[in-house]
């Protein structure tokens, strides 16, 4: 494992970092996923959300978010008024990464030195877009900016100033409360999922 930065172009915007990206080699997950899933939104969007790593779906289709995950938080984003045309939708890993079989594609979480390899691309998109404040869905994007000791269920939807971002949030990740098996804890994350995008929405 080594580091994404070997990989940057010298000039940068998000498309000729979108085709750098491409080629990546600088951790295993290239090896089994079928492309780089990279960011996509506005140049100077206000909110920048950032998931865990593309799943079975966006590896297949080279777009983040648009699986069951992405389903869900289409729906959350509608609901508190966001419009996800004008948010940049982007992983703190770029790579799917799976065990099991072809057949079965079972997601893998990704480990502390993938999200590290990965972060450089990460940093690159915060840097071009510039956006007012950051939402990491679930703790491994969390993680990726603020260390492995940060903890979702002690600091969901506190905003913070960071390096970053001016407005740095994290929420729930979609999937996580597709996940969860019993009816009313899934309701009421479901809702503080909900209180947290709405704050976002009134925030920015
Ligand atoms: N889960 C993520 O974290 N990101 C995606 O793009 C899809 C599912
Ligand atoms: Fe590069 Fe990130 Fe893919 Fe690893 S997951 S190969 S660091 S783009």
């Amino acid at each position: 494992v080594s580091d994404a930065s070997l990989y940057l172009p010298e000039h940068r915007d998000l498309a000729s970092l979108a085709r750098a990206a491409q080629g990546c080699k600088a951790c295993p997950l290239h090896e089994r996923a079928t492309r780089t899933v990279f960011g996509e939104g506005p140049v100077g969007a206000r909110v920048m959300l950032v998931g865990e790593q593309p799943g079975d779906t966006e590896d297949r289709e080279g777009r983040p978010f648009i699986g069951p995950a992405g389903q869900l938080l289409d729906d959350v984003l509608a609901q508190v008024g966001l419009n996800r045309q004008e948010l940049y939708v982007t992983n703190a890993v770029k790579h799917f990464g799976w065990m099991g079989d072809e057949k079965q594609r079972l997601h893998a979480k990704p480990g502390r030195r993938e999200v590290l390899a990965c972060k450089a691309w990460l940093e690159a998109e915060v840097a071009q877009v510039k956006p007012r404040m950051i939402v990491c869905l679930g703790a491994t994007a969390a993680q990726s900016f603020l260390g492995p000791g940060f903890r979702i269920n002690l600091s969901r939807g506190q905003v913070f100033e960071t390096p970053w971002a001016p407005a740095w949030m994290a929420t729930f990740h979609p999937s996580a409360l597709l996940r969860m098996p019993d009816e009313r804890a899934r309701a009421q994350a479901r809702s503080h999922f909900e209180a947290d995008l709405r704050k976002v929405a009134e925030t920015v």
